[in-house]
């Protein structure tokens, strides 16, 4: 395509077969679309100008930060160019007085801690898949201890952002306490690459616990493990997660519905043990690392399991008080469907998913009609379709039912402002754009 060799002269191009297909799919079961080519920018600089340039030429853009989103968020849908952020992956400042790191977008948040341990401060989201900060801020990633420290979002205090025509532009800063003018960082955030590329983020440091006591409870019914949420929402709780029987099973652990949680305050273990017990635990025992590790990669052992098979996985965040019942809910569906799903979440937030593998289109109506009972059940609770995967390709349909018409009319008018032209990250969270775009000549 005689497009990419324009686009040569601006960023380092890959668009042999390896890099593309390494760009094509994220560890979702969506499938795999190869962009033309895969830009590899070095500086901010070089992003906005390969999206002034793509904008101008009406060439669909698709952030890429590691490909460990759940959702498709960064499958280039339309093709196009797969910008990736991979060579923009510097901590470029650690300022532990004023609890804040600045990265580039492409840095991996194992990488920033890597960086401060010993130094008693952490990025403090810690989620299975091995993800760049860029993308957890895009797609507001969350995981396990969000019951403590919150989602992504929380610990952006500034971006740099290029936008879709090739401005550069900053939001907010290194104060911790900012009150002046409209959210912008809390825009982008969250956003999934649709309406500015994220190049660079001021971030949060916090302090890494000095305690960690794990604890594991196994009960006999769903119920019990709930009615025991409220109490151990009250200690200090850096996760509380919920496992059920048969993904307790899987995992070759003894099987029963299972709270497994972890505290930050020196005997708030003993204190979850006595609520535990107390609420009918049939075992409680002090955890180690090896369940933690478990529980982390829990997608990546679900795909293990079943070599061949695509994942569909739910992401239904409801009101505290109606975990129990969408837990109930779900493993009733999962049985009278008659389906294979594994079913765990974080319970300390409200927070489930069910992770479906399928393999074939009859699968996959069945898998994706469960999806739509769970999704309609969470609205019904006062819920929402996703606690944290963002919306992705597979939950689009869902957003005027859960924002309202009115809701969804105003993020259409955001996306026109700030993308008119279309073409950052097409195919994402709105339901499509009627846009051609000349990657497709
Ligand atoms: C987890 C991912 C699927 O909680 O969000 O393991
Ligand atoms: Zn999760």
């Amino acid at each position: 395509m005689n497009w990419v060799n324009e686009l040569a002269a601006i960023v380092a191009v890959e668009s042999t077969g390896v890099a593309r297909a390494g760009h094509a799919s994220d560890v979702s079961g969506h499938e795999a679309v190869w962009p033309d080519a895969v830009a590899l920018p070095v500086s901010a600089g070089e992003v906005a100008a390969v999206l002034s340039w793509a904008n101008d030429r009406r060439i669909a853009v698709t952030p890429w930060g590691a490909g460990s989103s759940v959702e498709g968020n960064p499958i280039p849908v339309k093709g196009g160019i797969c910008l990736s952020l991979e060579r923009m992956n510097r901590v470029k400042e650690i300022r532990l007085g004023d609890r804040l790191a600045v990265v580039e977008a492409g840095t991996k948040y194992r990488e920033l801690n890597r960086q401060l341990a010993g130094s008693g401060w952490q990025f403090a989201v810690e989620i299975g898949g091995d993800a760049t900060i860029g993308g957890m801020i895009a797609n507001n990633a969350a995981g396990p201890k969000a019951v403590k420290y919150g989602s992504t979002k929380a610990h952006v205090l500034g971006l740099e952002v290029a936008l879709a025509d090739g401005r550069l532009i900053r939001t907010g800063g290194r104060a911790w306490k900012q009150s002046c003018g409209y959210n912008l960082t809390q825009l982008f955030a969250g956003s999934e690459g649709t309406l500015g590329v994220i190049t660079e983020a001021i971030v949060k440091l916090t302090p890494a616990p000095a305690v960690r006591e794990v604890v594991a409870a196994r009960f006999g019914s769903v119920r019990a493990a709930v009615d025991c949420l409220g109490e151990l929402r009250r200690l200090d709780a850096g996760a509380i997660e919920f496992l059920d029987r048969s993904y307790m099973e899987f995992l070759g652990e003894v099987v029963a519905d299972t709270l497994f949680c972890e505290f930050h305050t020196a005997g708030h273990g003993e204190a979850a043990e006595r609520i535990c017990r107390a609420g009918g635990a049939e075992s409680v025992e002090r955890a180690g690392e090896e369940l933690w590790r478990a529980r982390l990669r829990a997608y990546t052992a679900s795909q293990e399991a079943n070599p061949g098979a695509r994942l569909l996985t739910t992401d239904t965040a409801v009101p505290l008080g109606a975990f129990g019942e969408m837990v109930e809910f779900l493993q009733q569906e999962l049985a009278t469907r008659r389906l294979t799903g594994y079913l765990l979440g974080h319970a300390g937030d409200g927070n489930l998913h069910v992770i479906l593998p399928w393999r074939s289109a009859a699968e996959w109506a069945a898998v994706e009609a469960f999806h739509g009972a769970a999704v309609r059940k969470s609205m019904e609770l006062g819920g929402t379709a996703s606690g944290e995967h963002g919306v992705g390709m597979g939950k689009r349909e869902f957003l005027a039912a859960e924002h309202g018409e009115g809701a969804v009319a105003v993020m259409r008018m955001m996306k026109q402002m700030l993308d008119p032209r279309g073409v950052l990250n097409p195919g994402k969270v709105l339901p499509s754009q009627n846009v051609t775009y000349a990657n497709g000549e």
